[in-house]
């Protein structure tokens, strides 16, 4: 792995969280019903986390890898009904654990190339993936599974 590809993958992190933003801020606009209101209130409490998460890896590629983070985002996801808004949030958020996994693993190949940034990238991805896993949970919760 070259720091090159190590900023590619940073990249695609960002590009998630950009995603996983929206989606779940245009998601929670599409619930209705009686127990509506703690599952929009959670939704949006998810979206900030997302916002805090690209403020993370934007960091992570300006102050300690170098570069002008990406402005795209990747491939959002349609749901129609709350249940199928639920699992295609969960869905997303394993993918991005996993994503994340692979990253930190790369991460820790380079910690003598990393010398001077490697605990702060390293804290900041560590972070993230503790949220992430924080989401899977409370969406398993209000999937009831
Ligand atoms: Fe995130
Ligand atoms: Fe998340």
């Amino acid at each position: 792995m070259t720091k090159k590809q190590l900023i590619e993958m940073f990249n695609g992190a960002l590009e998630l969280e950009h995603a996983a933003r929206i989606q779940y801020l245009a998601h929670a606009e599409e619930i209705v019903g009686i127990d509506a209101e703690p599952v929009i209130a959670r939704l949006r409490e998810i979206a900030d986390d997302e916002k805090k998460h690209e403020e993370l890896f934007r960091g992570i590629l300006g102050d300690y890898l170098g570069v002008t983070p990406t402005m795209c985002v990747a491939e959002t996801h349609c749901a129609e009904t709350t249940k199928k808004i639920l699992e295609t949030n969960l869905k997303d958020e394993r993918h991005a654990v996993d994503f994340y996994v692979k990253i930190m693993d790369e991460v820790k190949n380079m910690k003598k190339e990393l010398k001077y940034e490697y605990y702060q990238i390293e804290h900041k991805l560590r972070h993230v993936i503790i949220d992430e896993q924080e989401h899977i949970a409370e969406l398993k919760i209000l999937l009831g599974i």
